[in-house]
């Protein structure tokens, strides 16, 4: 059965149908039992995740426990409290109890590779979760939303806010903008894909002078935020504003994410932003969390990026069960995430910009309730 199986995967013309294929022709495809397929459901998953601090990663952790129970597992859910020494002990411990399968959302992209060798070592098979694992060859999956077309929903919420159509240097005589950029943890693989999608956008109108960094902090590397963190966020924007802010206001701000939009609508408050004379910038953000979906409500926040984590989970919740039970394991992107070592196959969900005007849109979906949202 097993042969013939992997038979017909190899045949396959397909990538997709190939990657799909080797996972389901488990220890003869791979050289080694990585896979277990023969024995079905059953036993647990380890789920890494990073933090409490973010609502999301709570839901993300709670929809996959409880999907992955619903389709016949136990599961030993994690998380690393931003600290990777944190995780690292926390996935070691799952290898260490046998777990079949471990999700994994990274703290530190790039720290796991010694861990996994233990994994692989041991045929647990890996699936990247949200963001992508780097540098080792022991990762099999990876499920996430299109992180370069969440920045670019960013950016380009900007420019129709602004009203700027196209890149024109002599309409920057007339009138231009100033915008402040901030990008992700500088440890997050997903950081890059988030500033370079917001940057397609952005750059040839700061190109042309229609957009001005007044700061001149236009380098992703000057612009991150170590851990995603709110507070740093703040401490960075309370310092451009008072160096670069003092006679001229701030039009916009590239926030990537809306723990850090807190951040900087705080620091943007305190320095008298929010009036009708002085009114907020446009800031943007990402994941909907219900503080920022609030602030949008209210006129603070003006957009995020919703990205269905209940969604997400299925989709890891379905990767994990093919891959144990020996089924067809579904991708939709085999060429653009690569962690260094590989291409990892992946599953890419479709991400949904959010601002005042369709705040309805998470009722509808179930995403929260009216009255969470009033
Ligand atoms: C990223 C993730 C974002 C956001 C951020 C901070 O990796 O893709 O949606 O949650 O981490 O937690």
């Amino acid at each position: 059965m097993r042969t013939r199986r992997c038979r017909i995967a190899a045949s396959a013309v397909l990538a997709t149908t190939l990657v799909a294929g080797l996972a389901s022709c488990g220890q003869e495809a791979r050289g080694g039992s990585r896979y277990q397929p023969d024995k079905g459901k059953g036993g647990t998953i380890g789920l890494a995740m990073p933090t409490k601090s973010s609502e999301r990663w709570i839901a993300d952790g709670r929809n996959m426990a409880k999907q992955f129970r619903k389709a016949g597992y136990k599961t030993d859910l994690q998380y690393g409290d931003d600290k990777v020494e944190n995780q690292i002990a926390q996935i070691e411990n799952m290898i260490t109890k046998g777990h079949r399968l471990l999700v994994i959302a990274a703290i530190d992209g790039s720290a796991l590779t010694n861990v996994l060798k233990r994994a692989a070592d041991a045929h647990i098979p890996v699936i990247s979760y949200d963001r992508l694992i780097l540098g080792t060859k022991n990762v099999d999956y990876y499920a996430s939303f299109d992180n370069e077309r969440v920045g670019e929903l960013q950016g380009q919420y900007i420019l129709d806010k602004l009203e700027l159509k196209k890149p024109d240097a002599d309409a920057a005589e007339d009138k231009h903008y100033n915008i402040e950029l901030f990008a992700g943890s500088p440890d997050d693989n997903n950081t890059k894909y988030f500033w370079n999608g917001a940057m397609k956008k952005l750059k040839p109108f700061m190109k042309t002078g229609q957009l001005v960094v007044r700061s001149k902090q236009t380098k992703m590397n000057q612009a991150t935020t170590l851990r995603w963190d709110g507070g740093t966020a703040q401490k960075r924007m309370d310092d451009l504003i008072s160096k670069n802010y003092g006679s001229t206001d701030v039009d916009a701000v590239l926030s990537p994410y809306d723990g850090i939009s807190i951040g900087i609508i705080s620091a943007l408050k305190s320095a008298g932003y929010g009036g009708k004379r002085h009114p907020l910038p446009i800031v943007t953000g990402q994941d909907a969390e219900l503080a920022s979906v609030k602030s949008i409500i209210a006129g603070q926040q003006t957009q995020t990026v919703f990205k269905d984590t209940r969604k997400l989970a299925k989709q890891a919740v379905q990767m994990g069960d093919a891959v144990l039970t020996g089924k067809k394991v579904e991708v939709n992107n085999t060429t653009d995430y690569d962690n260094g070592k590989k291409v990892v196959p992946a599953y890419l969900l479709k991400p949904v910009s959010v601002d005042k005007s369709n705040t309805q849109l998470l009722i509808d979906e179930g995403y929260f309730t009216k009255g969470q949202l009033k």
